[in-house]
């Protein structure tokens, strides 16, 4: 089994990667495997729909996603915005029923709010939301910040364990016969009386 795990910071190694890799060293632990992909200042830049694409063939063999942002203006970054906007628009299909996760690094305030954008995206697409033993959230403005914020250590670390055992629990309903729930056939519906 895989994760995907996506950087949505500028940064390519800093607070958002370093609270990625301690969920990916907890995900490891327990045998599951991860790949990093670093969506940075492409997001924005023009490249959106190749990123995109990426982004969507990777989690067609990934079983579970982690999205991480740094905190901008207390939400997620732009670059983050802009992926979720296209990647859920393109490809939620791929996405459904995965377990996802939001983490979040702040350098003080905005990680709830943050993490309840990004959430709304894995809601969309039926994905169950992962948590862990307090809001997914570390703090600081460089990695060595972020590690020394030994809560913020923990709630990745648990983050990782919960998701591990989450996706071998879907593995063995699988395995002992429960189907996956197919699509439904949409209603769509407006508040705009004819
Ligand atoms: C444009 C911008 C806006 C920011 N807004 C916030 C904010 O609202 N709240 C906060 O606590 N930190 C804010 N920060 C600080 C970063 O969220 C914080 O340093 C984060 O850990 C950086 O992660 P990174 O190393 O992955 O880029 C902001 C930083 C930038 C560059």
């Amino acid at each position: 089994m895989k994760v995907l795990m996506i950087n949505g910071s500028r940064r390519e190694k800093g607070c958002t990667y370093t609270a990625l890799s301690l969920v990916a060293d907890a995900l490891n632990q327990e045998g599951i495997e991860t790949e990093f992909l670093f969506i940075g200042k492409d997001a924005v830049n023009g490249n959106i729909d190749e990123i995109v694409k990426t982004a969507a063939e990777k989690l067609k063999a990934c079983d579970g996603m982690v999205v991480g942002s740094p905190v901008y203006y207390a939400g997620p970054s732009g670059e983050v915005r802009v992926f979720m906007d296209r990647l859920f628009s393109t490809s939620s299909g791929v996405l459904r029923l995965k377990p996802a996760a939001a983490v979040t690094s702040a350098r003080r305030a905005g990680t709830t709010a943050a993490i309840d954008a990004i959430n709304k995206y894995f809601a969309f697409a039926e994905m169950p939301i992962v948590s862990s033993r307090y809001w997914n959230e570390v703090h600081g403005a460089t990695p060595e910040d972020v590690l020394s914020d030994k809560e913020g250590v923990q709630i990745m670390q648990v983050l990782g364990r919960n998701m591990a055992w989450l996706l071998k629990s879907i593995e063995a309903g699988k395995n002992a016969g429960i189907g996956t729930p197919g699509p439904v056939e949409k209603v769509f519906t407006n508040f705009i009386k004819k």
